[in-house]
Order: C-alpha cells, then sequence, then structure tokens
C-alpha cells in the first residue's frame, strides 16, 4: 500500500485532502476495466472523468469548454469522446476538440500504482 502522505506519481509531497493540487485516489484499476469510465470527485474544483481505453486510463475535466456541460455520458469511439450536449468531440489524450483549436478540456495525470487508480491534477 502506497504511503497516504506522499503523491505517488512524483516526489512532491501531496497537499491537503481538500486541495485542488492533490494527487487523488480512485480506487483500484481493476476495477474500471476496458471500456469503463467513472467520475471523480473533488472539493472546490471541476469532477474529473476517469476513462478506460483500450488498457490505459486517461483522465481530464468533466465539463465541455463549449458551454460547460458534463461529458460523463458522452458517447466514445476511439480516443474520440462527444459531448451529449451539442456533440462537439475531443481527443481524450489531449483534451482537444477536432472541430476548434480554440476549445480544449483539461486533462490530467493518471496511472496505476500498486494496483491503485492515482490521479494528478494539472491546474491551470
Ligand atoms: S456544451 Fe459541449 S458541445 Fe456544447
Amino acid at each position: 500500500m502506497s504511503d497516504a502522505s506522499t503523491c505517488p506519481l512524483s516526489s512532491l509531497p501531496s497537499s491537503s485532502p481538500s486541495s485542488p493540487s492533490s494527487c487523488l485516489r480512485a480506487g483500484r484499476a481493476a476495477d474500471l476495466a476496458p471500456g469503463g469510465r467513472k467520475l471523480v470527485f473533488r472539493e472546490g474544483a471541476e469532477a474529473i472523468l476517469v476513462m478506460n481505453i483500450d488498457g490505459r486510463f486517461y483522465a481530464l475535466d468533466n465539463s465541455c469548454p463549449h458551454a460547460g456541460a458534463s461529458i460523463a455520458s458522452g458517447s466514445c469511439e476511439g480516443h474520440s469522446l462527444s459531448c451529449p450536449a451539442h456533440g462537439l468531440t475531443f481527443d481524450v489524450r489531449s483534451g482537444q476538440c477536432t472541430a476548434s483549436p480554440n476549445l480544449r478540456i483539461r486533462t490530467h495525470d493518471a496511472q496505476v500504482t500498486d494496483g491503485e487508480l492515482i490521479i494528478r491534477p494539472n491546474e491551470p
């Protein structure tokens, strides 16, 4: 089991649980099978959508940069996630909108450490 006081993704210490820059423990990686997705909630910041695509984990803000809709229920084909509100698609690897260079969803680092899915939020 990892030390709860240290972020397993880096040598940086994790901050308090309410800090948006803290590493987030998102549960056992084995519980999120390929094709699965889940929301990770954090205090004072946007929820993070975590997706398993072909065994790789991706994490991005659960907010569409077009008009703020939740993207959690959007359909996904390959690495393209469609916003359910108006249909814009985003590459989950980069967060980049495929139709507009000006729209991008913030992505976060996702890693499996000791079988645990760890998210390190990237803040603006
Ligand atoms: S809110 Fe996502 S495409 Fe409009």
